[in-house]
């Protein structure tokens, strides 16, 4: 039995793994469930937008539950131009794009990066078990690639060019590589992954209200069938 942290940022996020996990509320003013769920024992939680939200909590479940993994899941926009909604993205390696320089973090002693890496076993299972439900035909596609974070919501035609082009981003989102930089401090592997709602364009907000429900859900499906494969 392993001790696997699931991490959202948002209630509509949390949805589907409370609901399909059975999970009970064990801490109402953190917004943390517990379940068991396939044999092992989930903690999840609802961490909060952004990167500083979201690294306290990873920090707190980490001291209080000591996981054996992080899974930081939700919704993102797409930069990726064969992306569509609904379409998922596993992080291979996660970054900030609103750190800057980044040669700070590279210089930085406890982190000595500016790009923080999944755990390689852990995209390796979430990668064979999107082939499976793209077979199956229950995820359009998806890819693995990069998730750039950073503290706003991206609704800009420039700035998701910048943000693929510059960055080589597949999808932005607030809170993965926050996630990521508390875990490689604290040693716990990680994995980040992320269905789509919007491409971060001057349409964000449009899409975001139509798909982020979905979206979330589509996420959550997926997660629950990774833990099934630990
Ligand atoms: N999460 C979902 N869509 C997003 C966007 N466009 N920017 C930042 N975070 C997001």
């Amino acid at each position: 039995m392993s001790k696997i942290a699931v991490i959202c940022a948002m209630d509509k996020e949390i949805i589907y793994i409370k609901e399909h996990f059975g999970a009970k509320l064990v801490d109402e003013k953190c917004s943390i469930y517990s379940a068991v769920f396939d044999g092992h024992e989930i903690i999840a939680t609802v961490c909060g937008i952004g990167k500083v939200n979201s690294a306290l909590s990873t920090q707190r479940i980490i001291d209080r539950f000591s996981p054996d993994y992080v899974i930081n899941v939700g919704i993102a926009g797409g930069l990726d131009r064969e992306l569509s909604v609904l379409d998922m993205v596993v992080a291979r390696d996660t970054m900030y794009h609103d750190f800057h320089p980044l040669s700070l973090l590279e210089e930085d002693k406890n982190i000595g990066t500016s790009v923080f890496e999944c755990d390689k076993t852990l995209v390796a299972l979430a990668e064979k078990v999107c082939e499976s439900l793209v077979e199956k035909g229950k995820v359009r596609k998806f890819v693995t690639g990069r998730i750039v974070s950073g503290d706003s919501f991206v609704e800009d035609d420039e700035k998701s060019r910048e943000l693929r082009e510059d960055l080589h981003g597949s999808c932005v989102e607030m809170e993965g590589a926050s996630i990521s930089q508390t875990c490689i401090v604290n040693g716990i592997p990680f994995l980040v992954i992320r269905s789509i709602s919007d491409f971060a364009d001057n349409n964000a907000g449009m899409s975001y209200d139509s798909f982020s429900t979905k979206a979330s859900e589509q996420a959550g499906q997926v997660v629950a069938e990774i833990i099934k494969g630990l």
